[in-house]
């Protein structure tokens, strides 16, 4: 197979990352005979000083003619000047409403060997493997009217929550068919007790679930949700939420693991195309210094050839590489390494070299 993947490397240790995972794609390309056309383009923090916008619009096209989409992150202190008229994370945004990916998967997964890394004691760990679904395209994050303004003499901000049936039905749906692979259990989070917009959600995911008898589908508030993940996280399988609770509860979901370094995420829609990027941000403090865990976004592509390109043998290829190094006691700083700790490319390049022996 001949595939086009568009990189969008982006801030801090965005293009260190993106580097590393585009070697390991070249390897798993290499060892099945496919051939990945590459090309990069600007996003982010990285756009705005080199074009004026977060999000050329030569990036848009170049994500739309291309069959999957590898980020590493967007953002930093350069940036984040709150009176800026423009700002990197609108170029995240824009691209995932241009693309129209309304999904957002990120699987959070234990590897074996990194338990000690956890916030958690080991036995409230046991057996956690979940998988978020984010609604990506709605929510309070593109709700009209938004705005900043003078009210009575007050400096006032102010932002819509809004969801119709059908943004809420096809996240619902998509959240079914995931947990249809799985152990056939969702939750829905809501916040159904106090805002309306929730309300519409609740009733939603409740007909999806009569529709649905093969799932079993049960409805918790996004506060209940998040003591919940932290007291007995092995109790969720598919976690679907709007936007906000789906962001905030997923960062708290994905530090279980005992870092951030290690997962991924795919942003999809109703096509095959998809944007993957590892779920960390752009880890300013640790930029160009070589040192940031490629593991998320090694993992990121595998998700990628999954997801986007149907190549599941490949994909496979990658997590066991990856379970493969870890097992081998390999670590980067951030998973503990210490003083024996792998680089970025020292990483990417054993996960390389697991996958050519196996
Ligand atoms: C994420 C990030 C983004 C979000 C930011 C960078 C705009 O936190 O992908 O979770 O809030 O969606
Ligand atoms: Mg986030």
């Amino acid at each position: 197979m001949k595939a086009k993947i568009t990189l969008l490397p982006g801030d801090g240790i965005g293009p260190e990352i993106v580097d590393a995972t585009r070697q390991v794609l070249e390897t798993v390309a290499g060892k099945s005979g496919h051939s990945f056309a590459f090309s990069t383009h600007l996003i982010g923090g990285i756009a705005i000083d080199e074009t004026g916008v977060p999000l050329p619009d030569d990036t848009i096209v170049a994500c739309r003619s291309a069959d999957a989409v590898l980020l590493g992150a967007v953002g930093g202190p350069k940036w984040d000047d709150p009176t800026a008229s423009v700002r990197p994370e609108q170029g995240l945004l824009g691209m995932r409403k241009a693309l129209k990916l309304f999904a957002n998967v990120r699987p959070v997964k234990l590897y074996r060997g990194l338990e000690a890394a956890s916030p958690l004691k080991a036995e409230r760990l046991r057996g956690v493997d979940l998988v978020f679904i984010r609604e990506l395209t709605g929510g309070i994050y593109f709700g009209q009217p938004k705005g900043k303004e003078t009210r009575n003499g007050l400096r006032t901000g102010f932002d819509t929550m809004v969801y119709d049936e059908n943004e809420i039905r096809r996240i619902v749906e998509l959240a079914f068919d995931v947990a249809r692979k799985r152990s056939k259990r969702v939750t829905s989070i809501d916040k159904a007790n106090v805002l309306q917009t929730m309300q519409v959600w609740r009733e939603v995911a409740t007909e999806v679930g009569k529709a649905n008898p093969d799932v079993q589908l049960e409805h918790q508030l996004v506060d209940s949700a998040a003591m919940r993940l932290v007291t007995n996280p092995s109790s969720f399988d598919v976690i679907v939420s709007g936007n906000m609770f789906g962001d905030i509860l997923s960062d708290e979901g994905a530090v279980l693991t005992g870092s951030l370094g290690l997962l991924p995420s795919a942003s999809l829609g109703e096509g095959k195309l998809g944007v993957y990027e590892p779920i960390h941000g752009s880890a300013p403090d640790i930029a160009g210094r070589g040192i940031a865990n490629p593991l998320g976004t090694i993992l990121s592509a595998a998700m990628l050839l999954r997801h986007s390109l149907s190549l599941d043998e490949d994909a496979k290829r990658i997590e066991d590489a990856v379970q493969k190094v870890l097992d081998n006691g390999l670590r980067t700083a951030d998973l503990g390494g210490g003083t024996s700790a792998l680089g970025t490319t020292q990483m990417a390049q054993a996960v390389m070299a697991a996958i050519e022996g196996a």
